[in-house]
């Protein structure tokens, strides 16, 4: 019997256990065995029933993610387990899936080929390949429009959120929901089933009446722009409504090959790994860090209060201070709005809502927080005050943790009396949403501290990124140097939306320019002016944002920027900045779309190289997760660094020098690129002397 398989009698029922931590992924063992354990108890006179289950915290939660580069690679044969399902789905005796925790993928096509589910009722039950570039390999898009219809199937399969045990029992998915001991439910369940003849998914057919997924595909196309898996899986499930179950299952098996060779899921995979990987940063001490279980955040603007939505939304009091009562009014106001919006359309009942109001306390003790993080105006003189107060009445121990985007940390830190301590939690705006933290570790930040704020990242439902302390760390630092680009390329020519659209369609979120206009040109403005001496010699500078925001453009807040926003129409070009940049001396000339990709790439690409090389990010996935959670870079892209080795760096670097001969030095290669190109190697290859 396999290591992998547990098999024990009940009665007349036969239970599987699938035991391989932490999440019983299909890793090469365990669908074999589970197969060889089914026909085994089949064979057995005293066994009528069989009941499958997981061991720990879930059932299966799919294929081995692992496995999949192995395959691309060569070095393990195609998938291939189709014909395990089948063989389960032809046991001759009812097998039961007891299912819990989260079925994800392989895992809920494994259920599916089971001829009943029972589920744990906070189970959840998915396809979520698409997010990993995948479409269901095991027949998922053929068995679950046989169960749930054609349409909702291919909705699961194409944006990968799991539904809840209830949803899946009314659709059909799920034929009873257990009580509290879902084994003993699920035996019981088997027992009432033995002799009576097996439904097998594969000869549903009832629920495929033909469905139109026009609609689907379209906001596939709006919501997952760019990416290919999707409408692979709409395309899969549509034809379990025209083809045989056997041609069905060979249809999806050639689109999930196509998708798995395709580089899209070489890059989603690559994301899955990373932000995990992020989490894991070498030379921490071992043991548990120290739990946040208070909080307390000073300064409660738009950031502070988005600060303590993120502690109030984990489960975490948190006390607010102002220096102003009408500040701390004002800001339980707009929370309140803000919940109350997330109430309106569904996300949350108005009971939780209480729960989370009630967890933040204005004017409440600092003294019993186990974090005291302050989110004052971006003004040094000021923060350090506040750090030096802050010091004082906080508890011994208490970290004390500034949201600071441009300011030293080890600075902050010289107005303590506890450097080990203090910590930058680098929240992006808005901080209650945003996934990425960039956890700014100081030179004196001790050990214990960056791990006790890696586990408060994971514990806010955030990715947590340690980066290093200085100007800009590593994400802003890096942003600004492809902002540089656009800005100069609008100087140069090129009209504004039209970087702004390829770039977008390149796959950002929101083009650079836009961005600027949603976070406030000012802020920049002020940090380049307060950050005047890091200015290169012979480096060239855009001037435009200074010009507009000389005028009081500081985008959406002024209702004008790049563009101009007018209340319920779409924004438009602001023809006084084409004015502005019109009358700029040098070069007029229109980029084109590819050239606005290239060019703001690389400078982002190089500029990454030596905030590796300078250790302000310690390792390439570092990047590539940062811009992925924080910058809207595609995810399908894999990060920024991903990317670069996907695209040669002999061909970045071969821009940037040309650049750099055109006389700027900003262009100036990094010797990371150089020597990665010296020696032939990637970014995946590069790995930081530590
Ligand atoms: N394969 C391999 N490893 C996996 C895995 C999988 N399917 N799912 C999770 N893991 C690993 C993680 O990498 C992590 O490893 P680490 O401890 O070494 O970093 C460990 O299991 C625990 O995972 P998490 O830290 O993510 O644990 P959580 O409890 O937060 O979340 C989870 C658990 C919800 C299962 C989450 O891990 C998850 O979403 N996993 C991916 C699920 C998925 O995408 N399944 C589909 C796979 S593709 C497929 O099935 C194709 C098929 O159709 C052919």
């Amino acid at each position: 019997m396999s290591e992998f398989i547990k098999s024990s009698r009940d009665g007349g029922v036969a239970v599987i256990t699938i035991d391989n931590p932490p999440v019983n992924a299909l890793s090469p063992g365990v669908p074999e065995g589970l197969r060889d354990a089914i026909q085994a108890e089949a064979a057995r006179s005293d066994v009528q029933a069989i009941v499958v289950t997981g061991a720990g915290k879930t059932f299966i939660a799919g294929a081995d993610i692992k496995e999949f580069a192995k395959i691309r690679a060569g070095e393990r044969p195609r998938l291939s387990l189709n014909p395990v399902a089948n063989a389960i789905e032809d046991c001759p005796k009812p097998v039961v899936m007891a299912v819990h925790g989260t079925v994800l993928g392989g895992g809920l096509e494994i259920a599916m080929a089971g001829h009943y589910r029972v589920a744990a009722p906070a189970t959840k039950l998915g396809q979520p390949e698409v997010k990993l570039g995948l479409i269901p390999g095991i027949g998922g898009t053929q068995r679950l429009p046989r169960l749930v219809g054609v349409a909702k199937a291919a909705e699961m399969c194409a944006f990968g959120e799991p539904i809840a045990a209830a949803e899946a029992q009314t659709l059909g998915l799920v034929d009873r929901i257990a009580g509290a001991d879902l084994l003993a439910d699920a035996v019981d369940f088997a027992r009432s089933v033995r002799g009576v003849p097996r439904p097998r998914t594969r000869d549903r057919v009832e629920k495929l009446g033909a469905a139109s997924l026009d609609a689907l595909r379209q906001q596939v196309r709006r919501r997952l722009r760019g990416q290919e898996a999707p409408l692979a899986a709409i395309e899969a499930v549509e034809a379990a409504a025209r083809l045989p179950f056997d041609e069905g299952i060979e249809f999806e098996r050639i689109l999930f090959e196509q998708c798995l060779h395709g580089s899209q899921s070489k890059a989603l995979i690559h994301v899955f790994f990373g932000e995990r990987a992020v989490g894991k940063v070498p030379g921490l001490p071992a043991g548990t860090p120290g739990e946040v279980r208070e909080a307390a955040v000073i300064g409660f603007g738009t950031m502070g209060q988005g600060i303590a939505m993120a502690f109030a939304n984990a489960g975490i009091p948190v006390s607010v201070r102002d220096n102003s009562d009408q500040a701390l009014a004002r800001g339980m106001e707009e929370i309140r709005g803000r919940y109350q919006g997330a109430v309106a359309k569904g996300k949350l009942d108005t009971a939780e809502l209480e729960r989370r109001v009630a967890r933040i306390t204005p004017l409440g003790s600092i003294a019993e927080a186990d974090l005291v993080i302050e989110a004052v105006d971006e003004d040094r003189a000021r923060k350090r005050v506040v750090f030096s107060a802050i010091d004082q009445e906080a508890k011994p121990g208490a970290i004390l943790a500034t949201n600071t985007s441009s300011l030293s940390i080890d600075d902050l830190a010289s107005a303590t009396n506890r450097p080990r301590e203090v910590i930058g939690l680098h929240f992006f705006s808005p901080a209650q949403v945003m996934r990425l933290l960039e956890i700014v570790r100081g030179r004196r930040t001790a050990g214990e501290t960056v791990a006790a704020a890696l586990q408060l990242a994971k514990r806010l439902g955030k990715t947590g990124v340690v980066v290093g302390d200085a100007p800009g760390f590593a994400g802003n630092r890096i942003y600004h140097a492809y902002r540089r680009e656009a800005c100069l390329l609008a100087e140069e020519g090129t009209p504004p939306e039209a970087i702004d659209a390829a770039l977008t369609e390149f796959g950002m979120a929101m083009g650079p320019l836009a961005v600027g206009d949603l976070a406030g040109l000012d802020v920049g403005w002020k940090i380049r002016r307060a950050h005047a001496d890091l200015r290169l010699d012979g480096g060239r500078y855009p001037q435009i944002e200074d010009l507009m925001c000389e005028r009081g453009w500081f985008g959406q807040k002024t209702g004008s920027g790049w563009y101009v926003y007018t209340e319920g129409q779409t924004p438009i070009p602001n023809p006084a900045v084409l004015e502005l940049l019109g009358a700029m001396d040098g070069l007029r000339r229109v980029a084109s779309a590819g050239e606005i990709v290239s060019r703001t790439m690389a400078a982002l690409v190089n500029e990454a190289a030596k905030v590796l090389d300078e250790g302000i990010a310690a390792r390439p996935v570092d990047v590539d997760i940062i811009f992925v959670t924080g910058y809207g870079f595609p995810a399908w892209r894999g990060g920024p660094l991903h990317y670069a080795d996907e695209w040669g760096l002999t061909a970045i670097l071969d821009q940037v020098r040309q650049r750099h001969a055109g006389s700027d030095a900003v262009w100036t290669p990094a010797p990371l690129l150089e020597r990665l190109v010296k020696q032939g190697q990637t970014f995946s290859e590069f790995r930081a002397e530590l």
